[in-house]
């Protein structure tokens, strides 16, 4: 196919010096349109970019032409290239070195006057940012998406399809499509449910992840199989949660973990180069959960800073300071976190910590300066005898002007709270450094977490992932291990994935823990079970979340930024206003009925 298709001869962004005098057909948008009384400009885009077209008294028809077009408007332009005279040329542009010389401009569509500008504005961190407000954005998306760093991120996405999809078919991987109307699969989220009219009061779920039919592929012996996946989860959305994203779902026979983060590396160093022109360093480095969570306070460390936790149990075994011996006596830890130079914070800027502590279910957060000669500066240092001090310091390597914060309680309760301080404190602080890439590979996860709501256990990961030893997990299921592990990038989980149970009474074993009896393991994994007792092939894999991969490369702040027509912190669609009511008729051909919202009192 002609590459601008056969309305016109080139893309706006392409014209060089070389076409100097070259006639030329172009259409796309007008972007901007400057009337200077006998002559106007029109800055005209397409996909590829911008060029200035010129409409003179020389034109004829064409200037009263150019003058009537208004922004948006499409239209096709002739007319030859020629250089800019010197002096005239525009260095932020491409094409900022010619110009085109119009002969005639036709309209190809009219535009009314768009409902917001079409321009981004810079942040104080020199990022794009829009200037209207996300709503109104929302509803015009198609306008919106014109945007130049919206447009961007959403090439970036396809850039980055692309790459996934060569390094996947270059090594064998076959891309094989899963159900979307299917049963629940378990990762722990809400399903959204279709109701069936064929089989009235029966439901589909969407699939929160391809999970076990990309097993099942494995069963039949495709041995590799990728997909670039849409999951549906009906969770609360942040930022970085949408109610349907896109995963790259991964999944091979006979592979060990090393394979995968081989195979994972390989993706993320292609996409890495190709999109950005970075070279990642691999091996990534690799912590196990335990140390994660000690050093970090995290499950998805971000490792572009230092301030790590510091655990001041042994230092603080007989201190008489209440909330340390408390905790501590019961089982729990004390954690601290250095911020260097941190003396200078005021004291409202120390009780706002307190009350960021607090916010996240603390009963509090204790703090000291570390001052001249050793001292320690704190509501807390007239408890604390001078060994205990100096030891506090030194655990910390903390000097002079230094501050250091305390967390003390239930041990992983105490270790997330201040990971989530040592995190904020270094952006708060600027103290994380910008343009780095620090993927890590968290291993070596807990098979299981107590739930203590209902008092049972869960999966920490989901419950196809194959214990780290199957011949003792069962026994003491709090301290088994699993071979599950995730890759987080500069503190964001990009992606996760396990070495799978296919061991058919592994498998019901694991369920019997989750509290699933056999009834409902047949009820609800039936048909995942039988498969595994027909030849199930030792096989592993993983999933990541290709919407976080796009709003790293993009510097996005939000997952909204980064998918064309996203769903806001309500789930809902402002431009197509879904979701929606349904006509009666609708609802009784799937034999359902709505009940009358509640009565609010
Ligand atoms: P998991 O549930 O960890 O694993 O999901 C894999 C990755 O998908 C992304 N992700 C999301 N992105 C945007 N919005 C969401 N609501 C959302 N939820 C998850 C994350 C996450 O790391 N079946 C397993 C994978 C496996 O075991 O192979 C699974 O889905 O980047
Ligand atoms: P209180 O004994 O509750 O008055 O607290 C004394 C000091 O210890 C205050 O500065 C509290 O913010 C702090 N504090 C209270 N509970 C904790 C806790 N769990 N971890 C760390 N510091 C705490």
């Amino acid at each position: 196919m002609n590459p601008y298709g056969s309305m016109r001869t080139h893309g706006t962004g392409t014209l060089r010096t070389s076409h100097d005098g070259d006639e030329v057909v172009l259409a796309g948008w007008v972007d901007r349109r400057r009337d200077h009384g006998g002559v106007v400009f029109l800055d005209l885009r397409d996909r590829t970019g911008i060029v200035q077209v010129v409409a003179d008294p020389s034109a004829g028809e064409a200037l009263q032409a150019a003058h009537d077009v208004r922004p948006e408007y499409v239209v096709r332009v002739r007319g030859s290239v020629r250089v800019r005279p010197e002096g005239q040329e525009n260095p932020a542009i491409d094409t900022g070195e010619v110009e085109v010389a119009a002969s005639s401009v036709e309209v190809l569509s009219v535009a009314e006057t768009v409902p917001f500008p079409i321009t981004d504005d810079v942040d104080p961190k020199g990022r794009d940012v829009a200037v209207t407000a996300e709503d109104v954005r929302l509803h015009h998306r198609y306008v919106d998406l014109r945007r130049p760093s919206l447009n961007r991120r959403v090439r970036v996405r396809a850039q980055t399809t692309a790459i996934i999809r060569q390094v996947m078919e270059a090594n064998g991987f076959l891309d094989i499509e899963t159900p979307i109307l299917t049963r629940s699969t378990p990762e722990g989220a809400r399903d959204f449910l279709v109701p069936s009219r064929l089989q009235p009061r029966s439901f589909y779920a969407l699939p929160q992840s391809p999970q076990i039919f990309k097993q099942l592929l494995m069963v039949a012996g495709f041995e590799r199989y990728y997909q670039i996946a849409r999951c549906f989860r009906d969770e609360d959305l942040r930022a970085d949660r949408q109610p349907e994203f896109t995963q790259l779902d991964v999944e091979a026979s006979f592979i060990s973990e090393e394979d995968l983060f081989a195979l994972c590396e390989e993706m993320m160093v292609a996409i890495w180069e190709q999109v950005l022109g970075v070279q990642l360093e691999t091996p990534f480095p690799r912590l196990d959960f335990d140390e994660a969570m000690r050093r970090f306070g995290s499950d998805k460390p971000d490792m572009r800073f230092g301030m790590e936790l510091v655990d001041l149990g042994e230092v603080l075994s007989g201190t008489e300071v209440g909330v340390f011996s408390g905790a501590l006596s019961s089982g729990g830890s004390v954690v601290a976190v250095c911020l260097p130079g941190g003396g200078s914070l005021t004291r409202k800027e120390f009780d706002g910590w307190v009350d960021f502590a607090k916010r996240r279910g603390a009963k509090g957060l204790a703090w000291g300066v570390v001052e001249e000669g050793g001292g320690l500066r704190s509501p807390l240092s007239k408890f604390m005898s001078e060994d205990e001090i100096a030891g506090i310091i030194a655990a910390c390597g903390a000097t002079e002007g230094d501050a250091i914060f305390f967390g003390a309680g239930e041990t992983v309760f105490t270790q997330e709270l201040m990971g989530a301080v040592r995190v904020a404190l270094a952006r708060d602080n600027g103290m994380i450094p910008e343009g780095e890439w620090r993927f890590v590979w968290v291993t070596d996860w807990p098979l299981f977490a107590w739930d203590d709501e209902r008092k049972r256990w869960d999966s920490t990961h989901h419950p196809f992932t194959a214990p780290a030893d199957p011949a003792t997990f069962a026994d003491d299921p709090g301290s088994a291990k699993s071979n599950a592990y995730d890759l987080a990038l500069n503190g964001l989980e990009l992606g996760g994935g396990s070495i799978r149970i296919h061991d058919r009474s592994v498998q019901s074993t694991v369920f019997e823990l989750l509290g699933i009896d056999a009834e409902e393991a047949e009820e609800r994994f039936g048909f995942l079970l039988r498969g595994l007792s027909y030849g199930a092939p030792p096989h592993g894999g993983i999933a990541f979340g290709i919407d976080r991969i796009v709003m790293l490369l993009t510097g996005a702040s939000s997952l909204r930024d980064v998918i064309p027509f996203p769903k806001t912190q309500s789930g809902s669609d402002p431009m197509t206003e879904a979701p929606a009511p349904v006509d009666e008729a609708q609802l009784t051909e799937l034999g359902l009925r709505v009940l009358p919202p509640p009565v609010k009192g």
